[in-house]
């Protein structure tokens, strides 16, 4: 993961449900993003899982003491102050009610009492704990009270049970923290971005295919969600799960990821189409499996059609329009021809060819060209930030457009 908490100080509050042990895992990647993480355990969260396994993670003592020796003295109102963010993962229906009603006899309830700071609340609970109406009615009064609450995910519970309670993933806890204490430069704005490959079938088991994974596209996807935009995904195959907080749609031909953004278009105000759309499929898909035969194998191809010239065409003024451009040779001139000819206001080219850049790798290396002839060469970086410089010229054309 990207350093996207480097000089941010985090205090994770783990209270004492079955999924304290998950909030390891939220340590863990806090701490490879580079957070320094102080973190405070309830009473309760210490019967599953010891202060010690996170004080090894952090490299910080654990603070679980309102009172007695190992207490410092203020640091109920220093802690929740010193801190960019505060997380409390798990956040059980006793810590829910707690914070609702003001309640401060522990250590953790406390420092929440005496935050300056912004907090993401994680419930956990048995189902029907999460439905009871005092827990839905202590989550409400938090929300109206400015508190950042993430839905528990459904699923199968620590119980048995099956329902809505879970934790959330540690990865998406994170992607929430991050979202907290990033400017939100794009809220109110609907991003629509397309990622990955698009698979042409020529027969029930053999497709045409590129080696796009969906990186770059994915990163995108979860860096402007992460900066406030309510962002659609629309993705060819790909083994990427969902980024946190977008909403995506999977597809698996041209001519399906065609369908879906014709239709989305017209409601989004940016489309970024780094999908690597196939431009070519099969003339003809076969009913039965292509038998082996002694002659050779003639494959018909014909032209899919290219989707962003043709959402471009009919684009509203306010749209930006931002495409990829994947080159093996003459990197710049064919990007700029494709800028112009697809209708672009910005276009990313990428030498496919370099190993740290391009398909499948974490890193890209590219250069951002613009419609009055602006070139701007980006180092070496990790699709993250690839993502993040492209989003900056994004914000910019937003705010033109806007006069
Ligand atoms: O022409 P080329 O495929 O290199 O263009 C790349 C850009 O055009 C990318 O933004 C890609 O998503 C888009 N594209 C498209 N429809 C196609 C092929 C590419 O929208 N059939």
């Amino acid at each position: 993961m990207a350093a996207i908490f480097q000089g941010k100080k985090i205090l994770l509050g783990v209270t004492g449900g079955i999924a304290a042990y998950k909030a390891v895992e939220v340590l863990r990647l806090m701490v490879t993003a580079g957070a320094q993480v102080q973190v405070v355990m309830t009473a309760g969260a210490c019967q599953f899982v010891t202060p010690l396994t996170f004080q090894a993670l952090s490299g910080e003592p654990v603070r679980t003491e309102l009172f007695g020796p190992s207490a410092e003295p203020l640091e109920h109102i220093s802690l929740g102050q010193a801190v960019d963010a505060i997380v409390i993962a798990p956040a059980t229906a006793n810590c829910l009610g707690k914070m609702a009603a003001g309640i401060a006899d522990d250590l953790l309830s406390t420092i929440i009492l005496a935050a300056t700071r912004p907090i993401l609340v994680c419930p956990a609970m048995n189902v029907k704990m999460y439905e009871n109406p005092v827990v839905q009615e202590n989550v409400a009064k938090l929300r109206q009270r400015g508190f950042q609450v993430l839905e528990p995910s459904a699923g199968e519970m620590a119980c048995g049970a099956y329902g809505s309670g879970r934790l959330p993933e540690p990865a998406d806890i994170v992607a929430a923290a991050a979202w907290l204490l990033t400017p939100q430069d794009l809220a109110g704005q609907r991003l629509l971005v397309s990622a990955g490959p698009t698979y042409e079938d020529l027969d029930p088991v053999r497709f045409l295919t590129n080696r796009s994974t969906g990186k770059m596209g994915y990163a995108v996807a979860a860096m402007a969600r992460r900066r406030g935009a309510e962002v659609t995904l629309v993705s060819g195959p790909t083994a990427l799960s969902t980024p946190w907080g977008v909403s995506r749609h999977l597809v698996r031909t041209a001519l399906e990821m065609q369908g879906v953004l014709q239709d989305l278009f017209p409601q989004c105000d940016v489309l970024i189409m780094s999908a690597a759309v196939s431009d070519y499929r099969p003339a003809g898909l076969a009913a039965q499996k292509i038998k082996r035969s002694e002659a050779e194998m003639l494959v018909k191809l014909t032209h899919n059609p290219d989707i962003v010239a043709g959402l471009g065409a009919r684009r509203q003024h306010h749209q930006v329009l931002v495409g990829f451009a994947a080159e093996t040779q003459d990197l710049l001139a064919h990007a700029a021809a494709k800028l112009q000819r697809k209708g672009l206001d910005l276009i990313v080219a990428n030498d496919v060819t370099a190993p740290d850049a391009g398909f499948a790798v974490d890193t890209n290396r590219v250069t951002i060209l613009d419609r009055q002839g602006g070139v701007e060469v980006l180092p070496l970086l990790s699709k993250d930030e690839v993502a993040d410089r492209l989003l900056d010229r994004v914000v910019t054309l937003l705010a033109e457009r806007r006069g």
